[in-house]
C-alpha cells in the first residue's frame, strides 16, 4: 500500500508514520508537511534513509503540490492541521486556511484521482457534554475557532462522500498524549515546566474533564480504520479514561516528586469546554481497544520527556 500522510512531522502523524514503517516493511509513505512551528523533521530522523519513506515540504492548501504527491498513492491520511486551541483564540486565520481550505484541496484532488481519504478529526467537534457521551451520530456543536474549523472539514468530507461517493472515512479522537508532543500542550507543558521547578498554569478551577488516549493506541485505531473500515463511516476513538485537569496535574506532580505549590491557577480559557466524552462502541466492535493503562503510559511519557530534554528544550526556547 502507498500512503500519502499529511502533517507527518507533527505529534500524532510522526507516531503513525513510525507505526506503519515498522509494521509493514513493504508499505510506502509520502509525508507532505509544511513544517510549521509544530512540524519537526527530528521526529522522523530514524527514517531519513528508509527507501519506503519520502518527505515533501509543502502546504496541503497548495493545489499544485497536492496534485503532484497524490497521483501515485492509494490512500490519503490527513493529519495536517493547526491544532492548538489557544492559538486559534488569539489568531485563527491559519486554522481556517489549513483545516478547512487545506482539507478541501485534498478532497478535490482525491476526487479527481479517485483516491480514498481518511480524515483525522477530534472529539472537540461535538462540543461539551455534562453527562453521558457523544456517539458518531451526535450533532456537531464546536466552541472554538479550532474545533469549528475541524467540524467544517468533517462536514466537507461527508459532503464529498454523499454527493460524489468519494470514499472518505473520519476518525474523531479524544486528547492524545505521548512522545513527540509539542510542549505547548498541557501534558508536555506541565512535565517540562515541573521538571525545571517552574509553575504549571492550570485554567480556571481545574475541573475541566478530558479523556486521555496514549498516542500509540490512537495510531493503532487509525491503522485498523485504514484497513477495515467502510467508506462514509465515522469512528470515535477514546480510552474512557476521563480526568479533570487538576487530577492530571497532581498525578504528574506525584510522579515527578514535586510539590502542589507549583500549580498556578490562571484565568480560564475563553469558551473553555467543560467536558469531552465519546461513546467508542463502534471502533471497539471493529476490534480495537487501548492496550496501555493510563498511569503506566503517563509514566512512560514522563520518562520520554526526561530522557529527551534536548528535543523539547529547543522548542520551548
Ligand atoms: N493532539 C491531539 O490530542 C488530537 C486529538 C484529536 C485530534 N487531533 C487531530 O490530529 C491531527 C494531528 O494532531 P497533532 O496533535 O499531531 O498536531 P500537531 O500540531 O502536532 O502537528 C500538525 C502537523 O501538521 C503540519 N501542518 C500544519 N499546517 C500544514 C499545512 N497547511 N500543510 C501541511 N502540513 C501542515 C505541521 O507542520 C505539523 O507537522 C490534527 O488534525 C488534529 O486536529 C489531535
Amino acid at each position: 500500500m502507498k500512503l500519502l500522510i499529511t502533517g507527518g512531522c507533527g505529534f500524532i502523524g510522526s507516531n503513525f508514520v513510525r507505526l506503519i514503517l515498522n509494521k509493514y516493511p513493504d508499505y510506502k509513505i509520502i509525508n507532505l508537511d509544511k513544517l510549521t512551528y509544530a512540524g519537526n523533521l527530528e521526529n522522523l530522523k530514524e527514517f531519513e534513509d528508509n527507501k519506503n519513506y519520502t518527505f515533501v515540504k509543502g502546504d496541503i492548501s497548495d493545489n499544485e503540490i497536492v496534485a503532484k504527491v497524490i497521483e501515485d498513492v492509494d490512500v490519503i491520511i490527513n493529519f495536517a492541521a493547526e491544532s492548538h486551541v489557544d492559538r486559534s483564540i488569539s489568531y485563527d486565520d491559519p486554522f481556517l486556511k489549513t483545516n478547512i481550505i487545506g482539507t478541501h484541496v485534498l478532497l478535490k484532488a482525491a476526487l479527481k484521482h479517485q483516491k480514498r481519504l481518511l480524515q483525522i478529526s477530534t472529539d472537540e467537534v461535538y462540543g461539551s457534554i455534562e453527562k453521558e457521551s457523544f456517539t458518531e451520530d451526535s450533532n456537531l456543536n464546536p466552541s472554538s475557532p479550532y474545533s469549528a474549523s475541524k467540524a467544517s472539514a468533517d462536514l466537507l468530507c461527508m459532503s464529498y462522500f454523499l454527493t460524489h461517493e468519494l470514499p472518505v472515512t473520519i476518525v474523531r479522537s479524544t486528547n492524545n498524549f505521548g512522545p513527540y508532543q509539542y510542549p505547548e500542550k498541557i501534558i508536555p507543558l506541565f512535565i517540562s515546566n515541573l521538571m525545571d521547578d517552574k509553575k504549571a498554569p492550570l485554567y480556571g478551577d481545574g475541573k475541566n474533564v478530558r479523556d486521555w488516549l496514549f498516542v500509540e493506541d490512537c495510531c493503532e485505531a487509525i491503522n485498523l480504520v485504514l484497513h477495515k473500515s467502510k467508506p462514509g463511516e465515522i469512528y470515535n476513538i477514546g480510552s474512557g479514561k476521563e480526568l479533570p485537569n487538576i487530577e492530571l496535574a497532581r498525578l504528574i506532580i506525584e510522579i515527578l516528586d514535586k510539590g502542589e505549590s507549583l500549580i498556578d491557577y490562571v484565568a480560564d480559557r475563553k469558551g473553555h469546554d467543560r467536558r469531552y466524552s465519546l461513546d467508542t462502541k463502534k471502533i471497539r466492535a471493529l476490534g480495537w481497544s487501548p492496550k496501555r493503562k493510563f498511569e503506566e503510559a503517563l509514566k512512560n511519557t514522563i520518562s520520554w520527556y526526561t530522557d529527551n530534554r534536548a528535543w523539547w528544550e529547543k522548542l520551548k526556547n
